[in-house]
Formats: structure tokens, sequence, C-alpha cells
């Protein structure tokens, strides 16, 4: 009982994560207008997703109904349009507190050309989004497992091919349902408040010869024919219900998380990795270790030191330059870079500034983080470079700031051009890509060149007290590694499921929510779940390099790196997973797709892991070989 109340004390601000209303209350009169905006169409994430390309709501092929004198385009955060939100006017008429059934929103005439688009879309789930006084329109849902009722904003169904497979009906008549929650203000002046939006679809084949209003209560549901025009109603049915939810709490309903249990379990569960882990490195590095050195200090000079082993014979040896400093600065300088844009992007999100009503806030944070952290990337990179010993520096200082900026707004470029050749409202617009450059290029680029100089004056990492880190001039051989778990490919395989295993039951969470279109607020999981990550890296790469270090194989720096981002190995594989088991596209454009966005992932998990690693270890070998004495 206490444990479970302590649970749920503790778990609140986890789950939810509080968040600050983005906007202020908007009060409404009986009879004010109500605007809807329209926003683009997804596919829905049911048992599977078959699709990754969203399409306008006005794309000409859906034939919807528009508003007089054509949609006008509502302003947009720069990571609501990099998220693919396109919001838009529409031509439907609700007024506060007026109920009414089966108002004629327009007649709609799908030539056959563009039946088949449409019934391809019904095939493939996609789903309709709304936006109501900031509110997503949403499906009231039951969560099995707990028994919660909760609003599932992932959009509503573009039509019905379940009811009679291979027959998709479109959806032409929607009911939808304003929760309302009564403000008595001043002089009894009665004021409304929208809390939450509700929408259900059904087709009904609403056009009856003889007649020429629609009939929403038809049974027979509506087909669009291949074969000849066809002409149907879309219609539409509001009713205002009230509701006790106080304004404030009206996101509370759609921030549902599923299986908080499995949450919990799961950080249960990596916690007890990372417990292990560190406990591991404890082990070795403060007992052996310390046992080790004391042996070595106490050694008689007069002994034959030969009788040496371990990590400590290779003492003039691991401060050897490493193959490629350059490029190992640079992948360390990015990568620190973004792990300081990911966690100030929790810490907001932990502290609820990401609130869902700011739409895209989670991206436009992103982008600034990471607009604003260039500084990082350079000076890292800076300081690594000549702690590594290289001296060119004007060639890591261009590498630095633009080498993976570059290889990444690359592979998005190419990503969107695909894209736009499929006519995804997905794809990026051209004023945001400027944007984007513009951000990069007069703040970000220059806030890198900033740092490095910073870096540089303030020189390498190494500590200048003591003799440890002399090198010996002849390079000493370096014998086969024995055992299997030290070979390179080996250590990065088993180092990396480690972290991976760690984190990846919430990267489930936000893959689902991700491709289901459902924003993610269990931020105080994922919070603590990157830290633990962390954690898991740096132990993980501490003990193999240690390991690595007693059979004698001292070229460490390039193998903490590798074994660090590990990780993305499997972050990789389990991409595949995910696609064969939960995503089932019907085009090849969306495969290619989702294997460019996982590569693009991957590669920035081993840009972050790799350089956890490498830092992690570049200390603890630091703290290692300043601790024995060297004749
Ligand atoms: C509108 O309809 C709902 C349910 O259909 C009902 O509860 C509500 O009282 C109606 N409101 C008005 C203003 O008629």
């Amino acid at each position: 009982m206490i444990a479970s109340t302590f649970i749920s004390l503790l778990a609140f601000p986890l789950v939810t994560a509080f968040y600050l209303p983005g906007t202020a209350p908007r009060d409404y009169q009986e009879g004010e207008k109500i605007d809807v905006f329209v926003n683009t169409l997804t596919p829905m994430l049911n048992s599977k997703l078959h699709s990754l390309i969203s399409h306008d709501y006005y794309d000409e092929r859906f034939h919807f109904c528009q508003p007089e004198g054509g949609p006008i385009k509502q302003p947009e955060s720069l990571g609501s349009i990099l998220f693919g939100d396109r919001i838009l006017t529409s031509p439907y008429e609700i007024n506060m507190m007026e109920n009414s059934t089966c108002k004629l929103l327009c007649q709609s005439s799908v030539p056959k050309e563009d039946s088949k688009f449409i019934n391809d879309r019904i095939k493939e789930d996609y789903g309709l989004n709304f936006i109501i006084d900031g509110l997503p329109s949403s499906e009231m849902k039951r969560d099995l497992k707990t028994n919660e009722i909760f609003l599932d904003a992932q959009g509503f169904n573009l039509g019905d091919d379940e009811t009679i497979p291979d027959k998709p009906a479109l959806n032409n008549h929607y009911d939808i349902f304003i929760q309302y929650h009564l403000k008595e203000g001043y002089h009894s002046l009665k004021q409304f408040r929208v809390v939450g939006v509700l929408v259900y679809p059904r087709t009904v084949n609403s056009m009856i010869s003889g007649s020429n209003s629609p009939d929403c209560f038809n049974t027979q549901p509506l087909y669009l024919s291949e074969a000849t025009n066809n002409e149907f109603y879309y219609t539409y049915s509001v009713s205002f219900i009230p509701s006790d939810i106080p304004w404030g709490l009206r996101w509370d309903a759609y921030l549902h998380v599923f299986d908080p249990k499995i949450h919990w379990f799961s950080l249960i569960n990596s916690l007890v990795i990372v417990g292990f882990l560190i406990f591991m490195v404890a082990m070795v590095l403060y007992r052996t270790i310390s046992k080790d050195i004391s042996r070595y200090n106490a050694i008689d000079l007069s002994e034959d030191v030969q009788e040496d082993y371990g990590w400590k014979l290779v003492h003039g040896e691991v401060f050897r330059l490493p193959p490629r400093p350059m490029l190992l600065s640079v992948m360390v300088g990015n990568g620190t870079h973004l792990i300081m844009m990911c966690i100030v992007t929790l810490i907001f999100a932990l502290f609820g500034f990401l609130s869902p009503s700011n739409r895209g806030s989670l991206a436009t944070v992103l982008l600034i983080c990471w607009t604003l952290f260039g500084c990082i990337s350079g000076y890292v990179s800076s300081r690594t470079y000549s702690t590594l010993g290289g001296n060119q520096w004007k060639s890591n200082l261009i590498l630095t700031t633009i080498l993976f900026p570059i290889i990444i707004f690359s592979l998005i470029g190419l990503l969107n051009l695909i894209l736009i050749f499929n006519n995804s409202s997905g794809s990026i617009p051209f004023g945001t890509i400027l944007a984007i450059l513009l951000l990069w290029f007069l703040i970000s680029a220059p806030l890198s060149i900033l740092g490095y100089f910073y870096g540089m004056k303030i020189g390498s990492f190494k500590n200048h007290s003591s003799q440890q880190q002399q090198i010996n001039s002849i390079p000493r051989q370096i014998p086969l590694i024995k055992p299997f778990y030290l070979k390179i490919f080996n250590s990065i395989l088993i180092g990396g499921i480690l972290p991976f295993g760690a984190a990846f039951v919430e990267l489930y969470f936000v893959l689902s929510s991700l491709f289901g279109n459902r924003a993610y607020y269990a931020f105080g999981f994922l919070f603590l779940t990157f830290l633990i990550y962390i954690l898991t890296i740096s132990t993980v790469t501490i003990l193999f390099i240690y390991f690595t270090l007693c059979s004698e194989e001292y070229r460490w720096h390039w193998r903490s790196f590798l074994i660090g981002g590990g990780s993305a190995f499997w972050l990789f594989i389990y991409g595949i997973w995910y696609w064969i088991s939960r995503l089932s596209f019907d085009s090849f454009t969306s495969v290619i797709l989702y294997f460019g966005y996982l590569f693009l992932f991957s590669l920035l998990d081993f840009l972050i892991g790799g350089s956890i690693g490498y830092i992690a270890t570049y200390f603890a070998i630091r703290r290692l070989y300043s601790s024995i004495r060297v004749d």
C-alpha cells in the first residue's frame, strides 16, 4: 500500500511531466463562431503502419470541401512545420452551444481517376486531423489494461475498409462532439470554454434521388466507384456536451501513458544493469587497481621490473598519437554537441516547457539548442585535438564546423527530395530549409568557431603535473588478443547491446508515438533512461578498455569510440525488426524513407555513444595511469 502510493507519487511527474499552458484560454459567448482548422492526413498506426507519407488536406485528389475564397494557411512555429503540420482553414460552421444534425458541408464530385487514389489511402488507414480551439480531434478510447478512458488524438479514419475487406467505404459524415466548460462571469454572463473535441466519422450514402437535402441516416455505405464519376455529400453534425473538466486540465485526458508499469519495469531493469556495471567498474578500478598500484609502487627497484604484466606494461604507449586524430576529435566534438542538445531539451521537457498546446515545441527547442550549442562542438573538438597532439588546427576547425552538418543536411535533403517527388506534404518547405540553413550559417557555425578558439586558448585536457604521459620512442609489439570478447568487432557488439538494452523499451514507446502521430509525454522516463544510457556506455567502455589494456593492446582511442557507439548497430538491427513486425509499407518510397531516417538516427546515436565512450575512457585512463609510479 505504502509502496504503491510512493510509486504513484513518484510516477506522477515522471508520467505527465506537468506542463505549462502555452496559450491563454479563449472564452466564447453563446453563438460565437468556433474555427475548425484542418491539418495533414497522416497514416494511422493501428495494428500496422502502412506508409510514411502524409498528404495535404487540400490535395486536389481528395476533393474535400473548400472554404469560400480558398483555404488560408495558419502561422506555425518552425518545429511544427518540421514535424509535418500544415494547418489551414476549413468551411465548417460551428457556433458555441448550437447543436446541429446532418448539416451539409458541400457536394463533392470525385472523378473516376481519383477514386483509386482515395480508395488506396483508405486501405492504408489514413486519418484526418482537425484542430478546434487548439485541441486535436480525437477518439475516446479505453485502455484495456488499466481500464482508463483517454482521448486518442491520432486522427480519425478517412474511410472504412474493415467492414467488408477490399471494399473501402469513404467516411463522408462526421459526428463532432465538443465538450465545453461553463464559466459564470460578471453579471451572470455565460462564458464557455472548449475542453475536449471528439470526432466520430462514418460512411453514409446520403444522396437520395428525388431529394435535394442529404439523408444522414441512410444505412447504405458510400463506395467510390473507380469506373464512373462519383457525386456525394459531405455532411456533419455537432453536439455540445457539458463537462466539468476545467480549462487548465483539458490536456490531461490526452496525456495518456500506455502501460506505465512497463515503463517502470524497463527503468528498474535498466537500473539493475547499470548498477551491476558500475559495481564492476568500481571493483576493477578501485580494488584491483589500488592493490596493483600499491604492489607496483612497493616493488623493490632492484627486482626485475620485467615481471610486470597487464595494463601497467603499456604506460609508455597509451598516450601515443592514434591514427586519424583529426576525424576522432571532430566526431567527439560533434557528439558532445548532440549530447548537450539532448540533455537540455529533455530538461526543458521535464519542467513542462514543451506544452502540447504549443504544437511542435519539442522540435523548436531541439533546433534552438542545436544552434546555440554549436560552440560546444568547437570547444570540445579543439581541446580533444590538442590532447591528441594534432597540429593542423585550421583543417580541424573547418571540419568540426562543417563535416557532420553537411553529411546530415545532405541526408535530410535527399529524403526531402523523395518526399517532394511523392507529393507528400511532409516535405520541408523551401522557406523552412532556408531558415534552418541561415540558423546554422549565421549562428551555429560562428559559435562553433568561437568555441574552437576558446578551446585552443585553454589547451589540451592533459594535466601537466606529472611525467606520466611520456611515450616510448619505439612502439611496443602488440600481442594477439586471446579472449574472443576483446576482438574489436565482438567488443563493439557486446559493448553496444548493454546501453541498447537499457534504453530500448523507452525507445519502443518513442517510436510508437512518433509513427502513431501521437505526441510523446513520458519525458520523465525518457530523461532517466538517457542518464542510464550515458552511465551504461561509460562503464561498459571503461571495462572493455581496461581488459584490453590488460592484454597489452594499447590502441584504445578508436576502440573506445567504437565500443561506445556500438549501440548504433543494435539500433539499426532493431529498426529492421520493427519494420518487419510493426510496419507494412505498401510503397517502396516509404521503405526508402524509413531506412533513410533509421540510418540518420543510427548515425546520430553512433556519434553520441562514441563520444560518451571516448570521453569517459580518456578520463578513466588518465586517472589510472597518473596513480602509478614510473621510473
Ligand atoms: C446538444 O446535444 C447534446 C447531446 O446530443 C445534449 O446533451 C445537449 O444538451 C444539446 N445542447 C443544446 C444546447 O441543445
